[in-house]
């Protein structure tokens, strides 16, 4: 048992750096790049979702992100014991939580939105939100 938070955090960051940087890259670079590349850019964009396992990967890594953060918030505070979470680390990783929460259901409910301009800012700025929440959880 002592094993498993180690054990989750390191899968909980491998994923979410995963989730993250393919995120920051699709949006910032690779839609608006096809985007101007016009039909030759649809075409890219066409074979990368339909023919690679690029759009299982990105939700993969933000489920197994969400749910092994789920879990390490369950042993870390004692099963959500309100002594913690009402304690600043406890905010902090709670707010950090409902950020990729709502990053992960902007991803699901508006996968074919991210190529509007405020969609895919709102998923990167709520990932990094969470990402900042987290890390700062151990120092607030
Ligand atoms: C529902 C979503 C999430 C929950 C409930 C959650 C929960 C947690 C918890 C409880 C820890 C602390 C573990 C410990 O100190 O032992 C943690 C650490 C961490 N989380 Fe999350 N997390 C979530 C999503 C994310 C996302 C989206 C990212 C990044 C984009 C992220 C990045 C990190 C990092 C980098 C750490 C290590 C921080 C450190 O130790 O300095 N998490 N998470």
């Amino acid at each position: 048992m002592q094993f498993a938070i180690p054990a989750l955090l390191v899968v909980h960051v491998f994923a979410a750096v995963f989730w993250y940087g393919s995120a920051m890259f699709l949006v910032r670079f690779v839609l608006p790049t096809a985007s101007a590349a016009g039909e030759s850019g649809e075409l890219f964009l066409l074979r990368m979702v339909e023919q690679t396992r690029f759009p299982y990967a990105l939700v993969g890594a933000g489920a197994l992100t969400v749910l092994t953060g789920l879990a390490l918030l369950d042993l870390v505070s004692g099963n959500f014991s309100p002594a913690f979470m009402g304690t600043n680390m406890g905010i902090a990783l709670s707010a950090g939580g409902a950020c990729a929460l709502v990053a992960f259901l902007l991803a699901i409910l508006f996968a074919r939105g991210l190529r509007t301009r405020a969609i895919g800012a709102a998923l990167i700025l709520f990932l990094g939100l969470a990402l900042l929440a987290m890390v700062l959880s151990h120092y607030v």
